[in-house]
């Protein structure tokens, strides 16, 4: 029998299928800020959250909802632009099902993008961070429950979550735009309160680097079902208890957009070099 998630992906894919026979080769993921990426792509075909029967629609301001099918150069993509948060209240398997749905749309790579709060001391507010590897188990582990056979398998090995080759790739990428490019790990706590200063010394203690809400979990889910993963997050300020100041949304949305236009090129020249891959 198949599970009540595999059935609803089944028929998201369907509803996709109905507007486009687009085959994407990269699956791309915007954070908060970054969503006119968009505008850098050359569009072959859109759809917009709502018009996917069951597909989860986000609530929070400046995650304009939609699937963008097109070029970045010459490589298929698909683009999120805007994916939603288990903070919002939707089930675990909700929040993933997006990712599962640009795999099954023919995506081998998934590049995920977000806007973090730095935790280790020596970043900056608006630096990059690639990222190499992920704790997740803050979050819950959207793999609970009967194992989807169609997808993966039921223990699935994460000693390499971030794929070194597309590491290198957009490394590279970033030396020859000299574009400065911090590296490390990447920790999805719930949300939607940002951390106490008392949690941030905590996630520093177990070597994590840049703290958000979202991420670690499609991680968890492309692993499952064998993708290349890579990432990269705007790191938008420095987390709780590492300035003076109060951390607010407006805040990390206007770092973000500070970024937007270094990031974008950065994922750009990144995409491009995945196409030779
Ligand atoms: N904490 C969690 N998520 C975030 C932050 C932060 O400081 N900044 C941007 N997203």
């Amino acid at each position: 029998m198949q599970s009540a998630v595999y059935e609803k992906l089944k028929k998201c894919e369907s509803c996709i299928r109905r507007v486009t026979d687009f085959t994407p080769r990269v699956a791309i993921v915007l954070g908060s800020g970054l969503g006119d990426y968009a505008d850098t792509i050359r569009v072959a075909a859109q759809v917009p959250y709502g018009d996917i029967e069951g597909f989860p629609v986000s609530t929070v301001p400046g995650h304009d909802g939609r699937f963008i099918f097109g070029y970045v150069g010459d490589v298929p993509v698909v683009c999120m632009k805007g994916r939603v948060h288990y903070y919002e209240g939707y089930e675990i398997s909700d929040v993933v099902l997006p990712i599962r749905l640009m795999k099954l749309l023919g995506a081998e790579i998934l590049f995920l993008t977000n806007a973090s709060g730095g935790v280790n001391t020596s970043f900056h507010a608006g630096d990059l961070m690639l990222i190499t590897d992920q704790i997740s188990c803050f979050a819950p582990n959207p793999l609970i429950g009967a194992n989807i056979e169609e997808l993966g398998t039921r223990f699935p090995d994460m000693s390499h979550v971030y794929d070194l080759g597309l590491q290198e790739l957009i490394k590279a990428a970033a030396r020859e735009q000299n574009i400065f490019l911090q590296q490390g790990v990447y920790a999805q706590l719930t949300g939607p309160s940002f951390e106490t200063p008392a949690e941030i010394r905590m996630l520093r203690a177990l070597g994590c680097d840049a703290v958000g809400m979202s991420t670690a979990v499609e991680a968890v889910t492309a692993t499952h079902m064998g993708m290349r993963i890579c990432g990269i997050s705007c790191v938008c300020n420095l987390a709780a208890g590492m300035t003076a100041s109060p951390l607010s949304h407006k805040e990390v949305q206007e770092a973000a957009d500070r970024a937007a236009p270094v990031f974008k090129s950065l994922v750009t020249e990144s995409v491009k070099r995945f196409g030779a891959i």
